[in-house]
């Protein structure tokens, strides 16, 4: 449904003019905006669940010895075998991505949006058939209220950039950083599939890792933090997202109807289960809905790297594993193309319903 703000403006025009501009939501902050354009204003009701007062344990699994030590593997893949039926989100330390990555990851991502407007213009585009791409919010014709944020996306695999694809302030470290994802998320995904009681290769087998997008946001302070939002609720549409968040904070996720924060924890990373890896697990793994909260505070830099092939949107074939159904548990969803995936997912602005076009 469109929301317009309360009166009749033309937000087709406005948002024509701000795209065109290519300065995105820094452009506007920069410019010294003290009141929000009502684009970007999210109506009064939106999400409007309570925030947890619960202090809920969202687990911070501690990765040390999985290579090394079966007893403590077990532990570890005992914790995420509950945090990915019941949050759908944890947190993971000693994961073996040194903190001087992350850090120059975070400085990496700034750099390219600290770029003057000359430069940085000339990576905005809107047609993502490009491996990297750098705009304001990709779907900026819906009718939905604008993030107050600015990303840019780089397809990282399957097929990795040219380095000269990505733009100089951080082609190194998102070359670099992307590298230690992908063999962070092929130990998840062992992990995973032994929390499923699979053998520890099958969610890889099935080409869980083969690609990897990594999206880096960035968050303005927001002059009125409360007429905006820096992420709408969304299911991410991929198997598995690692996440680099900042102090800045603001993450929360959807738990029995209760926002919950995901607190900034120093050194480590967030993951959260994709509504792929819900399907093909047939619903042992469960994808929450979480959304960004904006802040008088900023920037806030996240970097977020989705697990998916769905950039190439491929005719691979996806469905609940075979070795976990049985008389007692039929499959839950009808198989799937990643294309028609994908195709669906965006047409329902990721919202969690978009999964029960795949129900049987
Ligand atoms: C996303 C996302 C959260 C964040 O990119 O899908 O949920 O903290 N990002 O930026
Ligand atoms: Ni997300």
């Amino acid at each position: 449904m469109a929301f317009t703000g309360g009166d009749n403006f033309n937000r087709e025009s406005e948002l024509k003019a701000f795209d065109e501009t290519k300065r995105g939501v820094k452009g506007l902050v920069d410019s010294g905006v003290t009141k929000v354009p009502r684009i970007f204003i999210q109506p009064p009701d939106d999400d409007h669940l309570p925030q947890s007062n619960t202090p809920f344990d969202l687990p911070i699994i501690n990765l040390h010895g999985f290579h090394s030590d079966p007893v403590l593997r077990n532990e570890i893949v005992k914790e995420i075998k509950h945090a990915s039926r019941i949050w759908g989100f944890f947190q993971v330390i000693n994961h073996e991505i040194p903190v001087s990555v992350l850090r120059e990851m975070r400085e990496g991502a700034l750099r390219f949006f600290d770029l003057d407007h000359e430069t940085k213009k000339e990576w905005y585009v809107t047609d993502s058939t490009k491996k990297m791409f750098y705009n304001s919010n990709v779907d900026l014709s819906s009718t939905l209220p604008v993030r107050w944020r600015d990303s840019f996306h780089c397809r990282m695999a399957p097929d990795p950039p040219n380095p000269h694809e990505l733009p100089p302030p951080c082609r190194e470290i998102l070359i670099k950083y992307s590298k230690q994802v992908i063999a962070l998320g092929c130990s998840l995904f062992e992990l995973l599939s032994e929390a499923l009681g699979l053998a520890s290769s099958h969610l890889k087998d099935i080409g869980c890792a083969d690609g990897l997008a990594t999206i880096c946001h960035y968050y303005p302070a927001s002059p009125q933090p409360e007429l905006t939002i820096g992420a709408r609720k969304h299911a991410d549409n991929d198997f598995l997202t690692v996440l680099l968040q900042d102090h800045i904070g603001g993450l929360q996720f959807l738990h029995q109807n209760q926002w919950v924060n995901v607190p900034f924890v120093p050194g480590a990373l967030v993951v959260n289960i994709g509504d792929l890896l819900q399907l093909v697990s047939n619903d042992e793994f469960m994808s929450a809905e979480h959304r960004v909260v904006s802040s008088g505070f900023g920037p806030r830099v996240s970097v977020a790297c989705f697990f998916t092939t769905g950039m190439v949107e491929t005719g691979k074939v996806f469905e609940p594993v075979k070795e976990l159904l049985s008389e007692k548990n039929p499959a839950k969803y009808r198989a799937t193309t990643m294309k028609e995936f994908v195709q669906h997912s965006h047409s329902k602005v990721f919202d969690k319903s978009s999964m029960l076009h795949f129900r049987i």
